[in-house]
């Protein structure tokens, strides 16, 4: 087994450094035509600007954010959504898991999934919900650690370049089957 090029890390504090290599990641992804919420042409500045979003929500207590950076930069990331309805305090969403394409298919995405599902049980959450790419590689990612397929809604978003894609929603009860 080779070891991993990257380290991950939970940011708390999210700065100018790491939004900039955040925005790299985010803009590699939505170029190489990944359905995460924005259309192409997505400039540097729209980029910046949800992760200045994003850095204020962590630094309220609202997401976790988790960084994995390589000898280039930051190579990947994930969230989780924990500013729920008061009714859901066991509940959390996971969400925007980014890798560059420079490093993917080497298990940053496992990883990256594995510290989330850490990190939500050392904040009290023990039911994860996700959605992604019906047949896209998050979802086979998904299915492969474990979480439960709910269902599909077709025609739920649109892919960057246009045209409407199916969605898939996940869970995954942690402490069960983690
Ligand atoms: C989905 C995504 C996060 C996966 O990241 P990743 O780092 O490539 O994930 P992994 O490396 O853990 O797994 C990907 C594949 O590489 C394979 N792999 C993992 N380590 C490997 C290694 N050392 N050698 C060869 N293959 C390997 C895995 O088995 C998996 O294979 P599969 O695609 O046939 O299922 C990434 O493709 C991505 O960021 N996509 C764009 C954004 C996106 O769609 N995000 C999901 C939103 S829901």
């Amino acid at each position: 087994m080779t070891t991993p090029t990257w380290s991950l890390r939970r940011v708390h504090a999210v700065d100018d450094a790491v939004i900039d290599g955040l925005t790299d990641v985010l803009l590699d992804c939505v170029e190489g035509g990944a359905s995460v919420s924005f259309m192409q042409p997505l400039t540097r500045e729209r980029a910046m600007a949800f992760w200045r979003g994003v850095a204020r929500g962590v630094a309220a207590g609202e997401r976790a954010l988790l960084v994995a950076e390589d000898a280039e930069g930051v190579c990947g990331t994930v969230q989780l959504i924990l500013d729920l309805p008061e009714n859901q305090p066991h509940r959390a969403d996971l969400a925007k898991m980014l890798v560059h394409r420079r490093v993917r298919r080497q298990g940053l995405g496992e990883a990256l999934m594995k510290a989330a599902e850490a990190t939500a049980l050392e904040c009290g959450r023990t039911l994860l919900v996700l959605d992604a790419v019906t047949g896209g590689d998050g979802a086979r990612l998904y299915e492969r650690l474990g979480w439960v397929r709910v269902g599909d809604v077709p025609g739920f978003a649109l892919f960057p370049q246009g045209g409407l894609c199916s969605t898939t929603f996940f869970y995954r009860e942690l402490g069960r089957n983690a």
